[in-house]
């Protein structure tokens, strides 16, 4: 256990885990929780920062995240699992790291102008959503990651933490060492509409979903749009369709192309199948997730045990933290 390298990551629970997520980072978490040590955490303090108004959707959705984690394979006695608000630790390492960061870096985070210009309506003009990158900086720096599992997407929230390591050593003496990103070719999965998966775009199928809703979503997805009529020859390759297919059943891919081609499958058929694939796909982890849901003392327990292990940690980090700072 201790020669492995290690790595933090975290998932803010702003609402029920799809699809998108299962692909885009679960797949990742679980591939990689074989060669590190890994924590993963659920970031509700983040979270916080831009459902401040409606803290009882994040409350709702810590346990349930944590069970998709878990139905989907992500293991709890490998893996240290805990909830970011559960080690006051994250706070406090915020503030200090907060004092020494120029509110220019922050500004010219794209993450941030980006956010600011698409979340208009959930006024986040605020000083902590400013601060976000800090305390993920924070969470990072608090278990001493080697490494974090990243999208391209939160690049620059890793260069930032190295940039705020980089001043911290320089002013403090040698602490912190700069955590790597572990960036992981993340196949693209659009959303029911085309656009990104999104619960705010209102497009995702969740790893929850019932059959029925299930079918009921992909019967609404766009197909080729040059496809008219039946006997009108498709194309796949710009077919949403299409590429679920190559992700959730790729041995299936060669022959829903073919006929897709020569024009021997209907749109409606070929959703249909789809379905079908997709509920068949998700079976096993729901009938995992029932299983846990039935359970969810035990939750709790392997809660507890993440979060004594992380706690250890970061009581640690922060006493060596208050020692330079206050040397
Ligand atoms: N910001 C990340 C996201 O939006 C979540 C997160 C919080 C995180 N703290 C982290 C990711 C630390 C990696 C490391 O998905
Ligand atoms: Fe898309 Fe299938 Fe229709 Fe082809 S047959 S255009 S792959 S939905």
């Amino acid at each position: 256990m201790g020669n492995r390298k290690r790595i933090l990551s975290g998932m803010r629970p702003s609402g029920r885990l799809h699809l998108g997520h299962l692909v885009g980072t679960l797949h990742n978490w679980i591939k990689l929780q074989n060669e590190y040590e890994c924590f993963y955490m659920v970031a509700d303090w983040h979270a916080f920062m831009s459902e401040y108004k409606n803290p009882q959707v994040i409350k709702e959705n810590i346990i349930d995240n944590i069970i998709d984690w878990i139905a989907c394979g992500i293991d709890t006695e490998k893996n240290s699992i805990f909830i970011q608000s559960h080690i006051k630790e994250h706070a406090e390492l915020h503030l200090i790291l907060s004092c020494i960061t120029p509110v220019g870096w922050l500004e010219r985070c794209p993450t941030y102008k980006e956010q600011i210009e698409q979340l208009k309506e959930k006024d986040i003009g605020t000083h902590a959503f400013l601060g976000y990158p800090i305390l993920q900086s924070a969470d990072i720096l608090m278990y001493n990651a080697d490494c974090v599992p990243v999208g391209e997407d939160q690049l620059p929230h890793l260069e930032l933490t190295r940039e705020i390591v980089r001043k911290f050593n320089h002013h403090f003496g040698d602490l912190f060492k700069e955590p790597q990103p572990l960036l992981t070719s993340i196949p693209k999965l659009l959303g029911l509409d085309g656009r990104k998966m999104s619960k705010s775009y209102n497009n995702a199928v969740f790893l929850s979903d019932a059959p029925d809703i299930i079918k009921k979503k992909i019967s609404g997805m766009f197909t080729d749009p040059k496809r008219i009529y039946k006997t009108d020859p498709g194309h796949p390759d710009i077919c949403n369709i299409f590429s679920w297919f190559k992700m959730f059943k790729p041995e299936f891919a060669p022959e829903v192309k073919l006929y897709c081609e020569g024009a021997r499958v209907g749109c409606t058929q070929c959703k249909q199948n789809l379905s079908e694939a997709i509920t068949k796909f998700l079976e096993p982890m729901q009938k995992k997730r029932k299983e846990i849901e039935e359970n969810k003392k035990k939750i709790e327990t392997l809660l507890e045990k993440g979060e004594d292990i992380a706690r250890k940690v970061a009581k640690e980090t922060m006493e060596m933290v208050r020692k330079k700072v206050w040397a």
